[in-house]
């Protein structure tokens, strides 16, 4: 029961007569409470607030900079009112000063420019690896411990920049995309078979760019492959539609997707906090795995309590490998560009 349940259930009485007792209990159990940062409050900041305090994560922290505090102030006190009408529990607060984010647990960076139509997510590479360098200089030394997750693009470039400047060992610092890619991917699959997109899974691996890679040949619907049951033609024509499926979005709606990055960046918050041992794709850091090394791209990884535990690798066919690795080329160079700015 959430303690606002517990307001509405028992009454006013029951918290003044136990009022002694009942602040020392809560007071222990506050602080055991997780403290998550999100760096941007901006579309997807929002709804990884509106997440984070739904399903009781920790008290969140909004963070943004000092042009945009009254906007995040705001979102901060509509989803603590929010809280009042679902019965969650959650602290939920904006700022633009760093040391109000000491010592959080998770932080999840979303700070930066997001697409316009007509850009790549390559285009913003400058502008936004400029912003990632001041975030990390300050997370260095606030969050020394913390569990990072960054979602700005051009992301294999940007979780590579976070890593370098503060320093944080790899398995704590990890980038959102293969998740919402195969998310992508699983929607697109699900409708062209007619089955739940609950019984399909997909996987995306590579970069998050036109280079990722879906991979069929680990995509089944119920454990049955997917090839058994969808011709080759409508096959290509889904994965051409999932490489596409963040310019889709930009396209309709002139900037970029919020709602699935906002959940797939939380399911991985979640495995980190919940020590759930999760198998997902995402962003990891890369020692010689695939054959690559001192790299960012999207593979199967292990996440729990300890972070990115293990990075699996799984038997490509000999076209896969080949798109992971015209994938990876593309990921490295990037960060070489990035390195000259
Ligand atoms: P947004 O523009 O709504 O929010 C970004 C926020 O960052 C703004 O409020 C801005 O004021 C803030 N910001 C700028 N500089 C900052 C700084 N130095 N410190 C703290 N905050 C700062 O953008 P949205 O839609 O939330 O997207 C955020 C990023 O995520 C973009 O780069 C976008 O391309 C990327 N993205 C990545 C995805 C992925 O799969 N990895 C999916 C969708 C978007
Ligand atoms: C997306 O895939 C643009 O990276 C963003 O929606």
């Amino acid at each position: 029961m959430t303690s606002h349940e517990a307001g509405q259930t028992v009454g006013f009485v029951f918290w003044v007569s136990a009022s002694s007792a009942q602040r020392l209990g809560r007071k222990e159990q506050m602080s055991q409470r997780k403290k998550m940062a999100l760096v941007g409050a901006g579309n997807i900041g929002g709804e990884l607030a509106a997440l984070a305090a739904r399903q009781e994560l920790g008290d969140v922290w909004l963070f943004d900079i000092p042009e945009k505090l009254g906007l995040a102030q705001g979102k901060a006190l509509d989803l603590e009112q929010n809280g009042a009408v679902l019965g969650y529990d959650a602290k939920v607060r904006a700022t633009a000063a760093w040391d109000d984010l000491a010592g959080a647990d998770v932080v999840i960076v979303t700070a930066g420019l997001p697409r316009k139509p007509g850009m790549s997510r390559d285009d913003l590479l400058s502008v936004n690896l400029k912003i990632i360098r001041s975030v990390a200089e300050n997370l260095r030394t606030r969050c020394p411990d913390a569990f990072v997750i960054v979602v700005s693009n051009p992301l294999d470039a940007m979780v590579y920049a976070l890593k370098e400047v503060t320093g944080f060992p790899t398995q704590r610092v990890v980038g959102m995309a293969g998740i919402l890619d195969s998310a992508r991917l699983q929607l697109f699959l699900a409708r062209a078979v007619g089955v739940a997109v609950k019984d399909v899974r997909a996987m995306v691996l590579g970069g998050h760019g036109d280079t990722m890679v879906p991979v069929p040949s680990y995509c089944t619907i119920n454990g049955i492959p997917v090839r058994q049951l969808l011709a080759p033609d409508k096959l290509a024509a889904i994965i051409e539609r999932t490489r596409n499926g963040g310019a889709e979005i930009v396209k309709l709606m002139g900037t970029s997707a919020y709602y699935a990055p906002a959940a797939s960046a939380i399911q991985m918050a979640r495995a980190y906090l919940h020590d759930e041992k999760r198998l997902l794709p995402c962003a990891a850091y890369l020692r010689g795995e695939y054959g690559y090394q001192d790299l960012y791209i999207g593979v199967p990884a292990i996440l729990g309590g300890s972070g990115v535990e293990k990075v699996v690798e799984i038997a490509l066919d000999p076209s896969e490998k080949q798109m992971l690795d015209k994938s990876a080329n593309a990921v490295r160079e990037l960060i070489e560009a990035s390195k000259r700015l």
